[in-house]
């Protein structure tokens, strides 16, 4: 009896003097001045274009949710993780595009509030596509492809006539025929 609680009483001696250890060997607490200097950090931007991004992200995702919305209906479980993943990057994408890229006039337009909303239109779109494809929903595509057309269309018209594109060749008959 006397033996088990000294080997009790060793035991949480070592364990006193392993913390004891740790403690000391903790970093400095970061002073709290430091915080306002992390505020003003400059905004991230991305290192391509707004372009690029809706070439090699948006029109990609859309592509998918397009074609679901048009009959071509995912049939294995891998084809309705297909779709999810498209959705989960068209959700991604309405966010990623409210970042100012390298081309010419994304600073001005990521500053503007229309932008913010109607590239937060095409996350909205997304969720509802995630959904569907959670639920293996093909009927409801059509409904948010028509919603993605709109949105996709209507911010076009809004910024796209008469700015030059970055003569990035959008090519819908991917995979390219050689
Ligand atoms: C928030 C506004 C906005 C939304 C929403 C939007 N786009 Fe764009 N998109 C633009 C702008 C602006 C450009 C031109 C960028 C430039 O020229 O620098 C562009 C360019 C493109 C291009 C490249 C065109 C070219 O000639 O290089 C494609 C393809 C494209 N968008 C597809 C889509 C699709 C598909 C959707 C919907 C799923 C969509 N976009 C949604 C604003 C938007």
């Amino acid at each position: 009896m006397m033996k088990r609680t000294s080997l009790t009483m060793s035991v949480l001696a070592l364990g006193a003097l392993a913390l004891g250890a740790c403690e000391a060997k903790k970093p400095a607490p970061e002073p709290v001045a430091a915080a306002p200097a992390a505020a003003a950090a400059p905004a991230m931007t991305l290192p391509i274009s707004l372009n690029a991004v809706m070439v090699g992200l948006v029109d990609h995702s859309s592509d998918y949710i397009f074609d679901v919305g048009n009959g071509k209906v995912p049939k294995t479980d891998d084809d309705w993780r297909e779709a999810e993943y498209h959705a989960y990057q068209m959700v991604a994408s309405g966010k990623l595009i409210q970042l100012a890229g390298t081309g010419p006039s994304d600073v001005a337009w990521t500053a503007n509030p229309d932008w913010k909303k109607r590239s937060d239109d095409l996350t909205a779109v997304g969720m509802e596509a995630l959904k569907l494809a959670q639920a293996k929903d093909a009927a409801g595509y059509r409904a948010v492809g028509d919603k993605l057309i709109d949105v996709c269309e209507s911010c076009h018209t809004a910024y796209k006539p008469d700015i030059p594109t970055m003569k990035i060749l959008h090519k819908p008959d991917f995979p390219h025929k050689p």
